[in-house]
């Protein structure tokens, strides 16, 4: 009689649930349980100065801590003797068809990730008929063509003025993307005092294939950012209306990324965005807001059921996503943990990764009585201690 051992299980799985990856990549995929089990994976196959960039946070790294620790102050509310012998993820947002409410976060610098990072993320993405919300040229989204792609924008020159403005929103519309996500939050780039430390320069990992040393490393930048450099830009930085402006060009999707406060979230109501997400940046911008599931009870009053809320910020876990959920985000999205996937895997990777998420969420629904988006409401959860709104 054969021994069943966790791998003849692993393959059993597989073939149960269609994991069509086993066959094409080999086992080591099919190990990792959850996205944690990718993080010591993906360390062993990245310099230790590109970890510290997609793991790190800002100055004290309180929020980064905070983002995680919050989820631990909510508690599940299970519903018993519920029909859930079909859990249905799917959604209907900004117009789309989606099978689930997990999308992917724009991520700078992914070809210090993977040599061919940003065009992998892409195609894994459309594979896994996930949203994304792209920061690679608008090139690429034609090219990665087949799934729902948003493109995200900040303070590049695009936004100078109603000129450049409107020449970007004909090509963006032109290249068949979905909607546009601005990024509110990154005025400045914050001191990520790992990379001042490690002398990491951010543009090797954003432009083409990142420079090696001769023993295949990433060099150390001989002008590293630096710590004692006064803040100031050339341009004046967007406001409220350069969106409102923008809003009036384009007939696509806008969402605000980097929502905090009711107050914002009534303002991109305002100005007639179609949607916020509460984000901090992954915890990389300013330190100390918070976490952002703590933020997303405000931010939802805020918008008052107008326009969808979306949440990012150490999302790891099924039960991570339905509490947020249960607290009015229509959906969530993820950077590290597809990066995790990205480093460790590839293209397979980060298909995994969502694969698992949707997996648990789909059986947190199920064991906690709720078969479908809908039938999760704010009675789902309670706050344990503190003060929530
Ligand atoms: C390596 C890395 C690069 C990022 N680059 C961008 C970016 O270019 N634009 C942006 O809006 N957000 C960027 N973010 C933030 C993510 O979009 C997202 O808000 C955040 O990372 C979500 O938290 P999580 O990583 O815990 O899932 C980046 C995050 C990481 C980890």
């Amino acid at each position: 009689m054969t021994r069943l051992t966790r791998r003849h299980a692993l393959r059993q799985l597989a073939g149960m649930f269609g994991a069509g990856a086993f066959a094409q990549t080999g086992e080591p995929l099919l190990e990792p349980a959850n996205v944690f089990d990718f993080m010591p994976l993906a360390k062993a196959k990245l310099d230790p100065i590109a970890w510290d960039y997609l793991e790190g946070g800002s100055e004290d790294e309180v929020s980064l801590r905070d983002n995680r620790e919050g989820f631990n102050r909510i508690v599940i509310r299970p519903r018993a003797l519920v029909d859930v012998h079909k859990i249905d993820l799917s959604l209907e947002l900004f117009g789309l068809r989606l099978d689930y409410p997990i999308l992917l976060d724009p991520a700078g610098g992914k070809n210090c990730f993977h040599a061919d990072g940003e065009n992998l993320v892409a195609a894994a993405a459309a594979k896994a008929k996930a949203l994304h919300i792209t920061n690679g040229g608008i090139q690429k989204l034609v090219e990665a063509g087949k799934g729902p792609v948003h493109f995200q924008l900040t303070t590049g020159g695009e936004l100078r003025n109603t000129q450049t403005m409107r020449a970007f929103v004909k090509r963006l519309e032109s290249s068949g993307c979905s909607g546009i996500c601005f990024t509110t939050d990154i005025m400045y780039v914050s001191h990520r005092e790992r990379n001042i430390h490690n002398r990491f320069e951010r543009r090797w990992c954003e432009t083409g294939v990142p420079p090696r040393d001769a023993q295949g490393k990433l060099p150390r930048s001989p002008n590293p950012e630096q710590a004692a450099q006064y803040p100031e830009r050339p341009f004046p930085t967007p406001t409220w209306a350069t969106v409102k402006e923008l809003r009036q060009l384009t007939k696509l999707p806008i969402l605000l990324k980097g929502i905090l406060t009711k107050e914002d979230a009534q303002r991109a109501v305002e100005a007639g965005m179609s949607g916020v997400i509460v984000s901090n940046h992954g915890a990389r911008q300013l330190d100390h807001v918070g976490g952002t599931i703590e933020a997303l009870p405000e931010v939802v009053e805020g918008a008052a059921g107008r326009i969808p809320v979306l949440i990012d910020g150490g999302f790891r876990r099924g039960t991570d996503i339905l509490k947020a959920l249960a607290l009015g985000a229509k959906a969530i999205c993820i950077a590290r943990p597809y990066l995790y996937g990205l480093a460790a895997f590839g293209g397979p990777g980060v298909e995994r990764v969502l694969e698992l998420l949707r997996t648990e969420l789909a059986l947190d629904m199920g064991l906690a009585g709720v078969p479908n988006l809908p039938a999760i409401d704010r009675g789902l959860v309670r706050i344990r201690g503190g003060n929530f709104r």
